[in-house]
């Protein structure tokens, strides 16, 4: 599948064409996937390109390779600087901005850790996903791939290894017709779908799975939560049982990807009436405003991007 994407990538300080961005394929992360990265958007508002929760999104990063041994060579500072940059340069929006820190030198061996320690910043154009923004819902399988335990595998950590659980149960559920899988965890409670937290509402209370669930805690998990909360909601952050899901009035997926998906079946099991529920709709309006800067009291989760400077046409030698 090609994709819409950014003219340039960032490698390590410097932007390169996006077909010269490539890796050595004896490098580590590629055989042991040990990496870690993020997924950030970029939106149109009315003040121009901006992107959403970007610090967020660059300090879980750092959590993610503090797990797992990488020390990133740039401050946060230098990482907010890049994204920026790179998503003025690429001329992409809405975009989904991808930050991915690796080791990409030839280096073999389980546990060396000496590589040396990259980050590469690429831009997509953000595309349709789970019926994104619309009212249609999605149709969920609860998936036979179970989310490991983080004493095994850190859910709380957005690292390579861990999308092959999800690309397993996200394959299988597709195969069988469905748009998403909802995993459980080995004790059977509600983890998330592959690249989502999940939410239930059961009259007229917000519930997701919270500590000690096996989740990646979600960068729009929290903005659904604080929306939740700015509406009155009560919003419950604990273990969710299937039962619980399966019969709850609404469900919908939150990512920074799906943003905020309605969850029209689970299996052969209708959720609510099979529609788009209030609170749902609710969220996913006020949501949708926030990300393109329609909403003031949110104004602080958009960082705006310069325009790219403009580089004057070479001026012709016999004029100068
Ligand atoms: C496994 C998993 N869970 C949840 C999420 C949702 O997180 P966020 O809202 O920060 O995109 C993602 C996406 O990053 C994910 O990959």
């Amino acid at each position: 599948m090609e994709l819409e994407h950014g003219a340039k990538v960032w490698m390590d300080g410097t932007l390169v064409d996006y077909a010269a961005a490539q890796v050595h394929v004896l490098g580590h992360t590629l055989h042991y996937g040990v990496g870690v990265f993020e997924g950030i958007r970029g939106y149109p508002t009315p003040m121009g390109p901006a992107i959403f929760r970007l610090n967020e999104h660059l300090k879980r990063l750092q959590a993610s390779a503090h797990v797992y041994h990488l020390p990133i060579p740039y401050t946060l500072e230098e990482m907010t600087r890049a994204v920026i940059e790179t998503q003025s340069v690429s001329g992409v929006l809405p975009s989904y901005i991808r930050p991915i820190v690796y080791r990409g030198e030839p280096g073999l061996g389980v546990k060396n850790t000496k590589g040396k320690v990259s980050l590469a910043i690429g831009i997509i154009a953000a595309a349709k996903y789970l019926g994104e923004g619309s009212e249609a819902g999605v149709r969920a399988k609860i998936s036979p791939f179970r989310k490991p335990r983080s004493d095994g595998l850190p859910s709380f950590a957005k690292a390579n290894g861990n999308y092959l659980n999800g690309y397993i149960a996200g394959v299988d559920a597709q195969a069988d017709g469905y748009d998403e899988a909802i995993l459980l965890d080995t004790n059977g409670y509600v983890a998330e779908g592959t690249g989502e937290n999940v939410f239930l509402v059961r009259d007229g209370v917000l519930y997701t799975p919270g500590p000690p669930s096996e989740i990646l805690m979600g960068v729009t998990r929290d903005s659904v939560l604080r929306i939740g909360r700015d509406l009155g909601l009560e919003c419950v952050e604990r273990l969710i049982s299937l039962g619980e899901l399966l019969t709850a009035d609404e469900v919908f997926f939150s990512g920074t990807y799906a943003e905020v998906a309605p969850v029209r079946e689970i299996g052969r099991h209708q959720i609510g009436d099979g529609r788009i529920g209030p609170i749902t709709r609710e969220i996913l309006t006020r949501y949708m405003r926030i990300v393109h800067g329609e909403d003031p009291n949110y104004g602080e989760w958009l960082t705006p991007v310069p325009a790219p400077a403009k580089i004057s046409p070479p001026v012709p030698r016999s004029r100068r």
